[in-house]
């Protein structure tokens, strides 16, 4: 399937539904009006059609055109990106649901072509496989706008890095553990012309990856680490920016196991590995201007006989030494060597995204990913790219004092706090004391990175947050 620009009017093409989102205020098209004799004004004035954002409104059939299905989509009274990004899946949602094949969509002049071809690729995504039922393809999206053919291509190639990273999210731990999750990752960094190095558990032991290999040790399946990296042909900088994913594929808690009810979800804790894969391999597909590498740190946190126990006190890669007060705070351990590594690799900037904690949930809700970091300007460009793309993040604190939570008696570093204050910034101040100074910064997505409750422009599922403003910030470096 590829999005295609039509720059003429929709009535020359032969198209099964047509969807067309408008703000709240916005005179309906005028030519679609008459040619429905007046019905889409009538249903604004009649207060039927609020322009809400998420609104549908079905109309069926379109006068003397091959359009079967008409749908008036809400982006509200002041649209912002989210709401164009949201429209654009919802428009192929609906069309997959009446079972159309073809959908186009009428764009207001001026609006973003490239991120209505992502929203239009989200809405593509069907969580695959395990169903007897199979979902309806919609086989052609068609942008109703005078923009450039590219700008279809670059938020196709985008969205397809989300969606990427949404399938590895859903697939449950019994076919996802760490290593076939480093063999899918190694494939689709080929496949987008990156780099490719898989360690394993021997060349971690080698390499002294203490806290990445304390967390698999519980797991018959070994832990991995994995990098790919994409180096531009004309660099534009001589940056190298790290992109560093939590990946434990399925978060037991350890012995210090979790209750049962939701543990199924856990299969969503390498949401962070996933999503640097989904940026990485977008970019390498974007190719621009500045060198980017991902390391993606992935194993099984699970209780045995083998597993690491409360009060064990594991030496990192980068030679600290931290007591495991629990070992449910397992993702800070990986992600503390992943970091480490990416300093050693010459990291100028680290971005990490991690299902780190559920206290970021009770902060932020589903709604905001939390920022944290030891440098404003990357966090500042993180957020301005995801005010761009529609993405929300919110900065928390880093005060130095947070850090006291986590110092130990006996060792550097405690993996857990003795209460829960603060656990978002206390998880962060742990991950800081691995990037030796590096500007970094740390997306915490526990609360965003599955939705609970299907949005009118994705299902229950992984949410693919975080890719598109990665893609931008790699793609805008400098700028
Ligand atoms: N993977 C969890 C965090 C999580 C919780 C993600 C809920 C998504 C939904 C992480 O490994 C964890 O268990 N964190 C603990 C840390 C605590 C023991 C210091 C937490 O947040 O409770
Ligand atoms: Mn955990
Ligand atoms: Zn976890």
């Amino acid at each position: 399937m590829k999005i295609t620009i039509h720059s003429g009017n929709w009535e020359e093409l032969d198209i099964d539904a047509l969807a067309v989102p408008q703000a709240a205020d916005a005179t309906p098209d005028a030519a679609l009006d008459a040619r429905l004799g007046g019905l889409l004004g009538e249903l604004r004035d009649n207060g039927e059609w609020t322009g809400k954002a998420g609104q549908c409104t079905l109309i069926h059939r379109v006068p003397e055109s091959s359009v079967q299905r008409l749908f008036l989509l809400g982006v509200g009274a002041e649209p912002m990106p989210r709401h164009w990004f949201a429209a654009a899946g919802q428009a192929v949602r609906q069309a997959a649901k009446a079972k159309c094949r073809s959908v186009a969509i009428l764009l207001p002049e001026g609006t973003d072509a490239r991120l209505i071809a992502e929203g239009a690729i989200y809405g593509m995504h069907q969580p695959s496989g395990y169903k007897d039922q199979k979902p309806w393809p919609v086989e052609e999206v068609i942008l109703l706008a005078g923009a450039e053919p590219a700008e279809a291509d670059r938020g196709q190639l985008t969205a397809e890095g989300i969606n990427l990273a949404r399938e590895l999210v859903e697939i449950p731990a019994n076919d996802l553990g760490p290593e076939e999750f480093a063999m899918r990752a190694a494939q689709e960094g080929a496949a987008a012309g990156l780099e490719v190095e898989v360690f394993d558990e021997t060349a971690l032991a080698e390499m002294g990856a203490g806290a990445l290999l304390a967390v698999g040790q519980g797991s018959v399946r070994p832990p991995r680490l994995v990098r790919l990296s994409y180096v531009p042909e004309n660099p534009t900088s001589n940056d190298h920016l790290f992109l560093v994913g939590k990946g434990i594929t399925f978060d037991t808690g350890g012995l210090s196991l979790k209750p049962p009810g939701g543990m199924e979800k856990m299969k969503y804790d390498m949401g962070g590995a996933g999503t640097m894969l989904g940026a990485i391999t977008a970019i390498g597909r974007l190719k621009p201007g500045v060198r980017v590498s991902c390391l993606l740190a992935m194993a099984e946190n699970m209780p045995s006989g083998t597993a690491t126990r409360p009060g064990d006190i594991i030496t990192a890669l980068n030679g600290k030494t931290i007591e495991v007060i629990n070992t449910d705070a397992e993702g800070r351990l990986v992600l503390a060597d992943a970091l480490t590594y990416a300093t050693r690799l010459g990291a100028t900037h680290i971005v990490n995204a991690a299902t780190l904690t559920g206290a970021v949930s009770v902060a932020l809700g589903s709604i905001r990913v939390a920022l944290l970091g030891n440098d404003k300007d990357l966090g500042d460009a993180i957020a301005l790219r995801g005010r761009q793309c529609g993405e929300r993040f919110w900065p928390l604190p880093m005060d130095p004092e947070y850090l006291d939570a986590m110092r130990g008696d006996m060792s550097d570093l405690r993996n857990a706090s003795p209460d829960r204050k603060a656990g978002t910034i206390t998880a962060g101040k742990f991950l800081e004391q691995f990037v030796d100074g590096t500007p970094w910064a740390h997306l915490d997505i526990a609360g965003t990175c599955w939705v609970d409750k299907a949005q009118p422009n994705c299902g229950k599922g992984a949410s693919g947050v975080a890719v598109r403003t990665l893609v931008r910030l790699a793609e805008g470096w400098g700028e």
